[in-house]
């Protein structure tokens, strides 16, 4: 089987990740979370108390990011390493988790990122998992999947996921934070959140992970 770039694009919460890792792993392929990319950015920024808005702020502190994918021998997964530390559990926050949409919506944050998850594909063999992936940053990606499942269902995904590391969390706090992720994603100006045309719509919402993975697998194979 010839490798390919597989893109799996989609709201916040619809499982892309759970979906994307296990494939990666059944492929035997890297996964790359884009998205943490964007949270470690945000986390930086939240940090240094740096403004966002003012571009001249965001292009020097830029300068002073730099991100690695580091392989965990635990998970068999990777943790992001924000200058040479491991910020894997602090991204998940939901203190990050609430400016992290802004943060991606400004110009040189997205060329940042993009042009170091450009380089990430050139060997193919790749899952990558965002909002933009098959539309921007892998436009000619072999298989383009974009994820969708009803909101409810996403709110008690991620309201589950949240509540065992933290019980203060509320799930109506879940849903405005999901919701609001969503609105300025998919109506930003630079690279939006939307479907790719030749992408595959997959609905999660009642399907279990075995279901989209058989789903999915045979996709791989009318595409490799
Ligand atoms: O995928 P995840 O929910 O961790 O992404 C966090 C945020 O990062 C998204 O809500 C979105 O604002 C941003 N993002 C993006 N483009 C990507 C991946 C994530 O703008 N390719």
């Amino acid at each position: 089987l010839k490798k390919i770039i597989i893109t799996i694009d989609g709201y916040s919460s619809c499982g892309k990740s759970t979906l994307a890792k296990q494939l990666a792993r059944k492929l035997d392929y890297v996964y790359i979370d884009s998205g943490a990319m964007y949270r470690a950015v945000t986390l930086y920024f939240l940090q240094n108390r740096i403004d966002w808005t003012t571009t001249s702020a965001v292009v020097a502190a830029l300068k002073d990011i730099h991100l690695e994918f580091v392989p965990n021998s635990l998970t068999g997964m990777s943790d992001m390493y924000l200058n040479e530390e491991n910020v894997e559990h602090m991204i998940r926050e939901m203190l990050v988790a609430e400016k992290v949409s802004e943060v991606a919506a400004v110009k040189e944050v997205r060329d940042f990122a993009v042009a170091q998850q450009v380089k990430m594909g050139a060997r193919k063999g790749i899952v990558m998992d965002g909002r933009d992936i098959g539309t921007v940053v892998f436009p000619h990606a072999e298989l383009k999947i974009f994820m969708t499942a009803d909101i409810t269902i996403r709110v008690e995904r991620r309201f589950k996921e949240l509540y065992a590391k933290n019980k203060q969390i509320s799930i109506e706090e879940v849903k405005q934070n999901l919701e609001l992720r969503d609105y300025i994603d998919a109506n930003r100006e630079i690279s939006p959140l939307r479907k790719a045309e030749d992408a595959i719509i997959l609905d999660n919402s009642h399907l279990n992970l075995d279901d989209q993975l058989e789903l999915v697998m045979q996709w791989v194979e009318d595409a490799t």
